[in-house]
């Protein structure tokens, strides 16, 4: 390697010496007869000086034909800036290379987007930064987010070796079990009609491999779930995925609690407390309506349904009386919404399911509102006292089923939370880490549609123990052994301990979530005869990695940690996949396709 020094790394100190940079032509300035070259690489730049009175014509003509991004190897002298030149924007500023040599080892055509510039950088639409991710990988803000994944990787590796995990990789063509998303399917050339899928989860896997004596598991799994894509998701992620025999919950929280203190010291140097927050699952829809709050801030929903009972207001009344609640938060300083923002949260609300969004503005020592002449002097002195009501303040209210009415208020909450935010009325730390666990989950929800059970998490959850006499008689009260972890209102893992009994087991996959004893056999029958053989107790976690990099990067989108993420479509507009096949590959797959492919309009 001829290259001396990264482009970070030339200081004062090095004044005097020749050194050799490779790298990219950042950019290219001629300047009072010289020629301006910053040269830069992975770690950093640094400007290097081509002077004519110093070269051979045939060089200094060649540093002035260069244009950006072409790959360059400059050799010269280390000197210091000229008085008042330097550059305090970046740690190499203080000096530049003499350029005596060089070469150039590739070139360049012009860039379908400038790659120098942050600020336009940071314009380019998405599509083009996916379609030449190369070059968008060359924005250093790119490279600091694959380093940050590398070093959160690399941490978790060390911290799981030290605490006796062994790193198993499970295999990618799996088998379809219908539970939980969308799958991805492979189909077998061997076996007409048969398919392999790809794993959502290393669940089952890993599971067994307790049941294989390998008692403490890790992986960096690659998880595949065709479901629709979000800034949160994509069709193919990873997951730190853990799974522990002979535990507890309380020996998983703490070693997530060491795990993210470890990553958070490694990548951010940042000192995380522990032992974290929990919140039951039914405490965290009481204070915040959603089952991963963001506790930065406060404005938590509020309890009026006691109040409201009997009340004037009929709408508030009528709720309770239907055994439903009133809930209502405080925006402080809000009172300043148009009535087109209050129409617009209102409509955000409905979307929702809300039936209304009754709101009270207090300005000018007043409460604007089209119900407080409903409201009795007792109800509004609670309000006043219970929401700590000042001017300034917009409260909202919802009256309906508990679940909905929290959950409604949980999103007018975070809703405002933004609007305050833009309105510089609510600032939190971008430093600021707020985890909690959320524990206590129902192990079961009901699905309406088709009017039967299924399994909050997976139906591999055990109940809680003391619980478990109700799965039949009350499945609703029934509280599974599952844990979710939360960082600044995002749903960074979840886990459980898992059902290790053949028969408990089964009786949840046949008489709770009613699937047929033929269908239990053909999807999970594997699994039941190996728990028969002696499964020792377990549990475990998953950690959503693109997600946990995104925090630590403080960036709202996965795909900004992914090296080659793909678009809210499914595509990776890079290699254009997914791609048509031959009819060749086709027949070999025993497949036809039956569906005409859609051709993109011309334009
Ligand atoms: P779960 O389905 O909750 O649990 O997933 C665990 C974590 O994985 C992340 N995640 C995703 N990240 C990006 N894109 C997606 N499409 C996506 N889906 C999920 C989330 C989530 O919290 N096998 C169980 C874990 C266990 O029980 O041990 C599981 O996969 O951060
Ligand atoms: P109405 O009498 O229907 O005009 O409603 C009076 C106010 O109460 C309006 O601001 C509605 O948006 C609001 N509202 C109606 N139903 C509910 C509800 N279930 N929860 C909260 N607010 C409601």
């Amino acid at each position: 390697m001829k290259r001396t020094h990264h482009c970070n790394e030339l200081r004062p100190a090095h004044i005097g010496q020749t050194v050799t940079l490779d790298g990219w032509v950042h950019s290219r300035r001629d300047l009072g007869g010289l020629i301006f070259i910053d040269v830069r690489d992975r770690e950093g730049r640094t400007q290097s000086v081509f002077d004519p009175s110093d070269l051979p014509k045939d060089l200094f003509e060649q540093a002035a034909a260069l244009r950006s991004e072409c790959v360059v190897r400059i050799t010269g002298k280390v000197r210091a800036r000229p008085d008042g030149t330097n550059n305090t924007k970046i740690p190499t500023g203080e000096v530049e290379v003499m350029a005596s040599a060089l070469e150039l080892l590739n070139y360049a055509e012009v860039l379908p987007f400038p790659v120098d510039d942050p600020e336009v950088a940071s314009k380019v639409n998405e599509e083009m930064r996916l379609k030449y991710r190369y070059l968008d990988l060359r924005r250093p803000e790119m490279v600091r987010n694959l380093r940050v994944r590398s070093k959160a990787a690399t941490a978790t590796r060390f911290f799981m070796d030290e605490q006796g995990f062994l790193e198993v990789e499970t295999p990618i063509l799996f088998k379809s079990t219908p539970e939980g998303a969308r799958e991805f399917l492979v189909p077998n050339r061997r076996e007409p009609g048969t398919f392999y899928a790809l794993p959502q989860s290393p669940q089952q896997f890993k599971q067994i491999l307790m049941v294989g004596g390998v008692e403490r598991y890790y992986q960096i799994a690659r998880c595949f779930r065709d479901e629709d894509q979000r800034a949160d998701r994509q069709l193919e992620f990873s997951q730190i995925d853990i799974e522990m025999s002979f535990i507890e919950r309380e020996d998983i929280y703490n070693l997530i609690e060491g795990l993210l203190k470890r990553i958070w010291k490694s990548t951010l140097n940042i000192d995380v407390l522990t032992p974290f927050k929990r919140l039951t699952f039914q405490e965290a829809i009481n204070r915040y309506g959603i089952d991963k709050p963001d506790t930065r801030f406060g404005m938590e929903l509020v309890d009026f349904t006691e109040e409201f009972r009997g009340s004037k207001f009929k709408i508030f009344a009528g709720a309770v009386a239907n055994q439903g609640v009133v809930k209502a938060i405080n925006a402080k300083g809000l009172a300043g919404v148009t009535q087109g923002q209050m129409d617009t949260m209102t409509e955000y609300a409905k979307s929702f399911g809300a039936k209304g969004l009754a709101f009270i503005k207090v300005e000018g020592g007043e409460w604007k509102s089209p119900i407080v002449r409903f409201f009795s002097d007792a109800e509004k002195a609670a309000l006043t006292s219970k929401l700590a009501i000042e001017e300034g303040d917009l409260i909202l209210f919802a009256a309906d089923q508990w679940l909905t009415a929290c959950e409604i208020l949980g999103k007018i909450r975070l809703y405002c939370a933004e609007v305050l935010k833009g309105q510089g009325k609510l600032s939190v730390p971008a430093d600021r880490f707020d985890f909690l666990w959320v524990i206590d989950f129902p192990l079961l929800s009901f699905d309406k549609e088709q009017n039967r059970w299924y399994s909050s998490h997976h139906p591999f959850t055990a109940p809680v123990a003391e619980d478990i006499p109700m799965l039949k008689s009350d499945p609703k009260k029934v509280r599974g052994q599952h844990y979710d972890i939360v960082v600044n209102g995002v749903e960074l893992g979840g886990g459980s301990i898992r059902i290790h009994q053949p028969d408990v087991q089964k009786m949840v996959f046949e008489e709770v979530l009613q699937i047929a004893p033929d269908e239990t056999k053909l999807r999970f029958g594997y699994m039941l005869e190996a728990f028969r053989y002696g499964a020792p107790p377990h549990g475990g976690i998953a950690l959503g990695f693109d997600r946990l990099i995104a925090i630590l990067c403080g960036t709202p989108s996965i795909r900004d940690v992914i090296a080659f993420p793909k678009t809210a479509k499914g595509t990776c507009l890079m290699t254009e996949s997914p791609s048509p096949v031959s009819a060749r590959q086709l027949r070999d797959l025993h497949i036809e396709v039956k569906a005409a492919r859609q051709e993109p309009p011309a334009v």
